[in-house]
């Protein structure tokens, strides 16, 4: 079954939508906190705008928050729930069986999502197809450095095209014991994971299946075909992430 972009209720304001999510998932105080610093993510918000400042777009995995224009942006998500967070998706699907139309987006942004993606290559592929020929690719990504992977190995090019040959499923276990051993016996386990079970993990995407810094997501951008447009080791306004911008051609 495919979806038609025409059927998506757009929200007529980014402004009111975020506050009401913010509300619903962290409360008045943080209302507040938001209206006194009017530029919350503004440096995202306006990576989007500067690199995709026109089209609708897709948003993989949107969780409890988004950073994109919410009048033009589908936002989509694969459980409708993450933790303890509810999904403000509107449409859920998997990443790698994405049910729209090729060409359909002028931009994708996913943010935290492709670490928790088993099989990465196939979900980038799925975006690619969507995309529109110079649409704009956004991924936000923790950076192993700066979050709490530091203690696990970085993921090779390599070992993400393995992945693709053998068709990894969404809720494959292979790096669930180093997850645990290098992660949860460290003491290091988000807290909005921790009242999960080791199947409920997979079950619902929630471990870091794979780990990066920008570097090797160029080498990913590269081997796809895609054109790298900007990227940023340290995101301004999310610091313990990285950022790359690509284009399909
Ligand atoms: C850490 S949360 C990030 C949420 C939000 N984008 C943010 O930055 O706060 C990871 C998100 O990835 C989603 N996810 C996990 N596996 C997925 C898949 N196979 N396809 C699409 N989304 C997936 C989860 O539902 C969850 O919303
Ligand atoms: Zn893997």
């Amino acid at each position: 079954m495919r979806y038609k972009i025409e059927d998506y209720p757009f929200e007529k304001s980014d402004f009111l939508h975020y506050l009401k999510i913010l509300y619903k998932d962290r409360g008045l105080k943080a209302c507040y906190q938001f209206l006194n610093r009017a530029h919350r993510r503004s440096f995202s918000r306006g990576l989007i705008s500067t690199y995709a400042p026109r089209g609708i777009g897709l948003e993989v995995g949107v969780g409890a928050r988004t950073i994109c224009p919410t009048h033009r942006t589908v936002l989509s998500d694969a459980f409708s729930a993450h933790g303890v967070h509810d999904s403000i998706a509107k449409v859920f699907f998997h990443g790698d069986e994405i049910p729209y139309e090729d060409n359909s987006f002028s931009f994708i942004v996913s943010e935290h999502v492709l670490e928790h993606i088993a099989n990465p290559l196939k979900v980038l592929k799925e975006c690619i197809r969507v995309l529109s020929p110079g649409g704009k690719l956004f991924l936000f990504l923790p950076h192993m450095e700066r979050t709490n992977d530091s203690h696990r190995k970085v993921t090779t090019l390599e070992h993400v095209i393995a992945d693709y040959e053998k068709d990894i499923p969404f809720d494959d276990a292979t790096h669930v014991d180093d997850w645990f051993k290098n992660v949860v016996k460290k003491g290091l386990m988000p807290i909005h994971y921790s009242h999960l079970t080791k199947k409920d993990l997979l079950k619902t995407g929630s471990i870091h299946h794979h780990v990066w810094t920008e570097k090797q997501l160029l080498e990913i951008m590269q081997y796809l075909g895609l054109k790298v447009c900007y990227v940023n080791a340290k995101v301004p306004d999310r610091r313990d992430s990285f950022v790359v911008v690509a284009e399909k051609s």
